[in-house]
């Protein structure tokens, strides 16, 4: 379900009930989070740029900025926009320049929150560029993007720039375990585990597991997140390459099979579990070597639209072949 969706019947979805509204409810992130605030309580805001993976608290901390800023009046002072917008680079430029124009409540500036900057073109990030010197008087820009090298320098060089990591497991669970609380939901330590495990270190997606394996049953357990999920338990990715490492290819391929069909994991997923936890594996130090050499390769071709089982299939044979030299 969309947040749109979740909206319009009534349901409120806890991404959005449990979005923190101060920069100090913010989780992790602290260094970053201790900069803006220097800003922010300087009362001198500068262009920004956060740049960072998804669901790690970037949209949060313009919103609360705003919040911190204009306390109440906040929605008419700060607009968001979508860099991605379908319509075009003008349609946005036409939205910044109606608010950089429209009459102002005593404020000496406005802040204009550009989402998935990194989606632009260099020659739309040009014109932005002007838009924004043509209305540094009274905006203020905060970019967002995951890809901080895909904006031009130009821009980066007029923005102060901030970096969010992937949330660590801590911060993660501090705040599953704080909304559970709130909404009065069971939670197993296992299940804890595994929605901070199947997030690896996105809070957005803890959050909306949590929300979703709470409707599964009365108890938010190890079973419940699985099933929500389309996570393999770190066991299966795990049985899944010592079977290949071990010649036993049939068997490899099989719990591959499962993981794509009865979990419905997509190949990239499958490829991101197998790196992040191949040093966990109980396997000796070549055959981590081995798997990841063969996981660069699946990655890189899965990246460029080969077929994803057949990619795995093939790193499954590499792996099982080269076993019997
Ligand atoms: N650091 C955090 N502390 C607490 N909650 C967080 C944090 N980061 C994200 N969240 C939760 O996840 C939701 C999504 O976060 P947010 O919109 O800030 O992500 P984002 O970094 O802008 O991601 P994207 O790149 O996908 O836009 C928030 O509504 C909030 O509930
Ligand atoms: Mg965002």
């Amino acid at each position: 379900m969309s947040e749109a969706d979740a909206e319009s019947t009534g349901r409120e979805i806890w991404i959005e009930k449990y979005r923190p509204q101060t920069l100090d409810d913010i989780h992790g992130q602290e260094e970053t989070i201790e900069r803006v605030k220097s800003y922010v309580e300087g009362g001198e805001l500068p262009h920004m740029l956060f740049t960072g993976p998804a669901g790690v608290g970037k949209t949060t901390t313009a919103t609360a900025i705003a919040r911190e800023i204009y306390g109440d009046d906040w929605r008419g002072n700060f607009l968001e926009l979508n860099a991605s917008d379908e319509r075009g680079i003008d349609v946005v430029r036409d939205r910044i320049k109606n608010f950089a124009r429209s009459a102002f409540g005593g404020e000496d500036y406005r802040i204009i929150f550009l989402d998935e900057a990194d989606s632009l073109t260099s020659d739309a990030q040009s014109a932005l560029r002007r838009t924004m010197e043509q209305f540094s008087d009274n905006t203020r820009f905060i970019l967002s993007c995951n890809y901080s090298s895909k904006i031009i320098d130009p821009i980066q060089s007029r923005c102060a720039v901030f970096r969010y990591s992937p949330l660590s497991d801590d911060a993660v669970a501090a705040q599953i375990r704080e909304i559970a609380t709130a909404e009065g939901i069971e939670i197993t330590d296992e299940g804890l585990d595994a929605l901070v495990y199947a997030a690896n270190g996105d809070m957005r997606r803890a959050i909306n597991n949590l929300q979703a394996a709470a409707t599964t049953g009365d108890v938010v357990d190890e079973e419940a997140v699985y099933t929500v999920t389309a996570t393999a338990r770190p066991e299966e990715v795990e049985e899944m390459v010592a079977a290949a490492v071990a010649g036993d290819f049939p068997k490899a391929r099989a719990t591959l099979d499962m993981l794509l069909t009865d979990v419905g994991m997509a190949g990239g997923d499958i490829v991101d579990q197998l790196h992040r936890s191949a040093w966990e594996f109980d396997l000796d130090d070549r055959a981590v070597v081995r798997l990841l050499e063969r996981l660069g390769e699946a990655d890189y071709r899965i990246a460029e639209g080969a077929n994803e089982q057949v990619q795995l299939e093939a790193l499954l044979a590499a792996l099982s072949l080269d076993d019997e030299e």
